[in-house]
Parts: structure tokens; sequence; C-alpha cells
């Protein structure tokens, strides 16, 4: 309530008010990064960030993400090329992006999926060696950090999504975090329209701005987000502890962070598992769990990818099967050991 008495206290609803300028430098120094500009929504970011770099042509990119990171292409009237992920990290993998190269590729769009950092040093070398642009997808990395720091510091753009689902959230949101304060200026006048000053237009931007509303929900999260993340990691630990000896489930292991966000726990339903992994979603869901197939079906099995030669099934033989078998079980700082119990319980019965 204070917060919102702020806003109706000094009349600035949006248009990059206090609340925007605050959480703009609060998040800055929680995620250990330099430059931040807010956005309305991840979607926004993403489709600003290609527009930022001016990426045209072809970009090479995951299958198994969220359809919002191969749209974005789309809205962009740039080619998405499909390559496939690793089996152990569901990240894409490098040897794969390098298969997919052409002469029209500019940029490469991998996806920090569920939080896992990808083999961020191979894919820039990969950049380097064909110049070509890195945009992380990083909507699930809010705080992951590898050997060197915040993962969101690699590549030439990462965006973040603060979406309701996510680790951190303002309701609806989002954030592109870049490497200086011109390339922050440039997205500033792209998710405003492209205005920079009252009478001068240099693009033709979008707006992506975030209001005072949700920035002010930003700050309020912020305090408590330390909080939501220790008790995921209890529920990541136990949901761990309870399920390995399970035979037919297998927990997704993380890929070597240093700081991990515990934003999803995916589960693989493996063929010695006695249910199908759509059985299993069913039953959960007729005693009212609500695990989700994240991400099935695969992007590219979507109508307006599906007649791209790179959305082959042949061609993304790992993306496929883990469409098929992946299940992302319950995860909030509100769920309790005896709802977990309940969880396991129910997945455990099926394996005896
Ligand atoms: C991998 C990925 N990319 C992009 C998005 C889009 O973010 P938003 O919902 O904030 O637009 C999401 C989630 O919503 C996502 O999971």
């Amino acid at each position: 309530m204070p917060y919102l008495e702020a806003i109706w206290a000094n009349k600035i609803l949006t248009n990059g008010g206090p609340f925007h300028q605050q959480l703009e430098k609060a998040l800055c120094e929680y995620l250990g990064v330099q430059h931040l500009a807010l956005f309305s929504n991840g979607t926004l970011g993403l489709v600003t960030a290609l527009q930022a770099l001016r990426i045209t042509g072809e970009v090479i990119t995951t299958p198994y993400s969220f359809v919002a990171t191969a749209h974005s292409l789309l809205w962009n009237g740039i080619k998405p090329v499909f390559a496939d992920v690793h089996p152990d990290t569901l990240n894409l993998d490098p040897a794969r992006i390098e298969a997919a190269i052409t002469p029209h590729t500019t940029a490469i769009m991998p996806v920090h999926c569920y939080g896992h950092p990808c083999d961020v040093q191979a894919i820039q070398k990969i950049a380097d060696n064909y110049n070509l642009k890195v945009i992380y997808d990083a909507a699930h990395a809010f705080g992951v950090q590898d050997a060197g720091g915040s993962v969101l510091r690699h590549g030439d753009l990462s965006v973040l999504s603060f979406h309701a689902t996510k680790v951190f959230n303002t309701f609806e949101g989002g954030a592109i975090i870049c490497p200086d304060a011109k390339t922050k200026q440039r997205i500033d006048h792209l998710k405003n329209f492209g205005f920079v000053d009252e009478t001068t237009v240099v693009a033709p931007g979008i707006n992506g701005k975030m209001s005072e509303i949700n920035a002010a929900f930003g700050m309020l999260q912020l305090q408590y987000v330390g909080d939501a993340l220790a008790k995921r990691q209890a529920i990541d630990t136990a949901y761990r502890a309870a399920l390995h000896n399970v035979p037919g489930i297998r927990c997704v292991q993380d890929a070597g962070q240093q700081v991990s966000n515990y934003s999803y726990f995916p589960i693989m339903v493996e063929p010695d598992y006695p249910l199908s992994r759509d059985a299993l979603y069913q039953k959960l869901k007729d005693n009212h769990i609500f695990a989700r197939r994240y991400f099935y079906p695969l992007i590219t099995d979507f109508p307006m990818y599906r007649g791209m030669p790179s959305a082959s099934r042949e061609n993304l033989p790992e993306a496929t099967a883990a469409a098929q078998k992946v299940l992302c079980l319950p995860i909030y700082p509100a769920l309790t050991l005896e709802q977990q119990d309940q969880i396991v319980a129910v997945i455990r019965e099926a394996a005896v």
C-alpha cells in the first residue's frame, strides 16, 4: 500500500518514473550487471533486442523453449533455423549450432533452459569465428551465476522475463541486460517509440515500457527474493532425495552453475517407468497436482514453424525425445513438505 500511495501522490504512472528508475538500479545491483533496461514483458524485450542489434536473415535457435523465443524472430521478419539440444542440459548443442550456419546466419539465440546455463564459452567461440551476434533468451535465468559471476553478462544481450510464473516477477515484465551505456540508450529509445526528446524520433520503436505499478511490485518482490530462492532450494533438494531411487524417473541435473535459481523441477519419465509421461501427468492431475509438460509440444511442431526444413524431427532427435518425456513438477516457495510428500507418493505409487 505505501508503494501504491507513493504513485498516487506523485501522479507519475509510467514513462520511466521513479519506481522504474529505482528498479533498474536495484536490479543491476542485485544481479551484478552494469546496464539493464526494463520492459513490459520478456517477449517485447526479445523483439527489441533483435532490433537493437539490427539482426536480419537467419538466426540459429532452439526448438526446446517457450514459443516466444522463435516468435520474436518472426516478428522481426527473421528466419529461425532450429538446431538440436544436448541431451544432458537440454540447451543448444554447440556442435549442432556450427552445423546450422549458412551465409545468411547473423546471430544465435540460445536459451538458458530452466535457468541452467548454456555452454557460453563454446557458443562465443563460434560467434567470434563466424562474426555472429549472440542474444540469450535468459527468461529463466534470474540470479543464476557461473564461476565468473552472473550468466547474464554473456553474449551481446540477455533478456529476462518477469512474468508471474517466474522466480522474480512484476506480474508482467522483463528486461534487457546490455554491456554498455550506449546500447542501453538505443534500447531505451526503441522501447519508447524511438523518441529521443519531445520532437525527435530516431527509429521505428515500439511501446515496451514497464509501468510504475509493475516496477513498484518489482521493488517489493526484491525484498523477498532471497527467502523465495532459499525455499525453492529446499524443495529441489527434497525432490532429489525422494525421487533418486524411483525406477524410470530421472531428475534433470543442473549444468554445473555456481548459483542456481531452482526455477523449475524437470523430471524425465523414462521407458522403464510403468506409466507413460502423459499417463503420469493425468494421474497427478486426478490428484489435483498440476505438473507441466514444459516444453511440449516443441516450438517446431507449431504450424508456423513445422514446414521449415530445420524443424524436421530427424534434425532434432534429442529435443524430440525430451519433449516426449519431460514433466515439470510443482515448485514454488509456499509449497509445503506435506504437499511435496503427496506429489512424491503419487509418482512412487505407480512405480511399485
Ligand atoms: C524461455 C522463455 N522465453 C520467453 C518468454 C516470454 O516472456 P514473457 O512472458 O515475459 O513475455 C518466456 C516465458 O514466459 C520463456 O519461458
